[in-house]
C-alpha cells in the first residue's frame, strides 16, 4: 500500500460497528466514515445523508470521487446485490465486497446451488421450481424433513425445516399464493434435510488467493435449548471446535478452492468476504448450507476479536489482487458474543427503549446495532440492539464477561441467551 486509506463503511448493525473498530485499530488508515452508522459511531464518523446515497449510483460515485476514497467496505447484502461493487469499479475505486454477478451467491439459493453443482462442492441435495403445483407434487414424494426456501434475499426468514408435510404445504403456500417474500419468492428452492452441527467459516479472498478466519457457531433461534423462531443470531462463539484442522483442510479443498476457481473460470473474480454456512456431520463431513457475500452478524463481532493483524491491509488486498494464500495470525483465546434482542423480536419487535450502558472495560466491548440519538438520548430502533462481546484465553472466562455485563445492563423489554457457547463448553 503506497499511502494511508481513506474509508468509506457501509451499514448500520453490530457487524459493522465491530468492522469499524477493527479499522480504527489500523495503522494504514487516514480517515473513516460510515454511512448511516448507529449510535455506538462518534458523530464525527457519521456521513450526512445529504452527501450520500446508497441508491442512488450517481450521486454514490460523486460522493467517492470528491472525498477522495480510497476503499469501500460494504457491510450488508442488499447493496452488493444492488451492484454497488460495480459502481466502485466503474469509477476505479477498490471495493471490498463482491460484484452484482458474484453476490448472486448470496442473492439466489438457486444460483448457488448451480454453481456448487458445476464445482463439485458438497450440499444438500435440491429441486427448484417456479409454481405452488409442482413444487407441491414434488414435495408429497419426497422423505421429510423437507427444507424449502425462497429463492431470493428474504432477510433470513425465507427457510422453513419442515418435520411434517402439513409445515411443507405452509410454507409453499405463504411463497407462492400469500407471496411473503415477493419477488424473492418467485422460485423456491427444496432441499433435502442435512444433519449435525453448523458452523460459519469466513473467507477474505481476491478472486484467486484467500484467507480463512476461525470458524464460528452461530446460534439462530431466539430461546435458550435452540427453541422459539429463528433470528438473524442471538450470539456466537469462536473458535468453534467442531471445525478442527482437519475438517478445515478438507472444506478448503472441497469447498473453498472450487468456490473461488469457478467465478474466476466465468470472468467474474469474487473479491471481498465469502461467508461459507456449514453443517458438520458426526463422522467430520463438511456440506455447505448456505453461503454468504459479506460477514456474517453476530459471528463478525467475535471473530474479529481473534484477529491478530491489520483488517483494514488485508480488506485493501483483496479488493486490489494482492491478497496472498496464508495462515491468517490469530490471538490465541476465545471470544464470544451475546445479543441483546428487543421483546417481540424476530416477529414484532418493541422500539424506542431509552438504553442507558454501564461503563466496559476491556476485555468487553460492546457493540452497537438498533441504536440511535434522539437529541442527547439514545434510544432503541427495534430487533437486534447491542452485542456484547469478550476475550479471554478460556471461553468459559469470555462468557462470564459477557453475562456479568449483562446483569448490569438494564434495558426495559429486552431479552438474550443465557446459554451462549454452552455447547463448546
Ligand atoms: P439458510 O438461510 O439457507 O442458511 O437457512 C437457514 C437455516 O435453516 C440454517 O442456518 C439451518 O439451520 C437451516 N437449514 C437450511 N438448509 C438446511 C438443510 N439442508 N438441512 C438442515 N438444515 C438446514
Ligand atoms: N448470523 C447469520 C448471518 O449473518 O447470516
Amino acid at each position: 500500500m503506497k499511502h494511508k486509506l481513506n474509508v468509506l463503511l457501509i451499514g448500520s448493525g453490530g457487524r459493522e460497528h465491530a468492522i469499524a473498530h477493527s479499522l480504527l485499530h489500523s495503522e494504514s488508515l487516514s480517515s473513516l466514515k460510515v454511512f448511516p452508522g448507529n449510535a455506538g459511531f462518534s458523530h464525527d464518523l457519521i456521513e450526512n445523508p445529504e452527501y450520500i446515497s446508497t441508491t442512488d449510483k450517481q450521486k454514490f460515485q460523486t460522493y467517492l470521487q470528491e472525498r477522495k476514497i480510497d476503499l469501500v467496505v460494504v457491510g450488508p447484502e442488499d447493496p452488493l446485490v444492488l451492484g454497488m461493487a460495480d459502481w466502485c469499479s466503474e469509477i476505479s475505486i477498490p471495493c471490498f465486497g463482491p460484484s452484482a454477478y458474484c453476490a448472486q451467491i448470496e442473492g439466489s439459493k438457486n444460483f448457488a446451488k448451480e454453481l456448487m453443482q458445476r464445482a463439485k462442492v458438497p450440499t444438500a441435495s435440491y429441486s427448484a421450481f417456479s409454481d405452488y403445483t409442482s413444487a407441491w407434487a414434488y414435495c408429497q414424494k419426497q422423505m421429510l424433513p423437507l427444507v424449502v426456501k425462497a429463492d431470493g434475499l428474504a432477510a433470513g426468514k425465507g427457510v422453513t425445516v419442515a418435520y411434517k408435510i402439513e409445515e411443507v404445504e405452509q410454507a409453499l403456500k405463504d411463497i407462492f399464493i400469500a407471496q411473503k417474500f415477493g419477488s424473492s419468492g418467485e422460485r423456491v428452492v427444496i432441499e433435502s434435510f442435512l444433519e449435525g452441527s453448523e458452523a460459519s467459516l469466513f473467507v477474505i479472498t481476491d478472486g484467486e488467493n484467500y484467507m480463512c478466519l476461525p470458524a464460528a457457531q452461530d446460534h439462530k433461534r431466539a430461546f435458550d435449548g435452540d427453541i422459539g423462531p429463528n433470528t438473524g443470531g442471538m450470539g456466537a462463539y469462536a473458535p468453534a471446535p467442531i471445525v478442527t484442522a482437519e475438517i478445515l483442510k478438507k472444506i478448503e479443498h472441497k469447498i473453498i478452492q472450487p468456490v473461488i476457481r469457478e467465478f474466476k473460470n466465468v470472468g467474474h473474480p469474487y473479491k471481498g468476504l465469502l461467508y461459507v454456512g456449514l453443517m458438520i456431520s458426526d463422522s467430520g463431513d463438511a456440506n455447505v448450507v448456505e453461503f454468504n457475500c459479506r460477514f456474517g452478524d453476530p459471528e463478525t463481532q467475535c471473530v474479529l476479536r481473534l484477529l491478530d493483524e491489520d483488517l483494514l491491509k488485508l480488506m485493501y488486498q483483496a479488493s486490489t489482487n494482492s491478497l496472498e494464500t496464508r495462515t491468517i495470525q490469530l490471538k490465541p483465546g476465545h471470544s464470544a458474543v451475546v445479543v441483546l434482542a428487543a421483546e417481540g423480536y424476530p416477529d414484532s419487535p418493541k422500539k424506542g427503549m431509552p438504553i442507558e450502558l454501564p461503563t466496559s472495560r476491556e476485555p468487553v466491548i460492546v457493540f452497537h446495532a438498533g441504536t440511535k440519538w434522539e437529541g442527547s438520548l439514545m434510544k432503541s430502533t427495534g430487533g437486534r440492539i447491542l452485542g456484547i462481546t469478550a476475550y479471554a484465553k478460556q471461553l468459559k472466562d469470555t462468557l462470564s464477561h459477557c453475562y456479568d455485563y449483562l446483569t448490569e445492563l438494564k434495558i426495559p423489554s429486552t431479552y438474550y441467551r443465557k446459554d451462549i457457547g454452552r455447547r463448546a463448553l
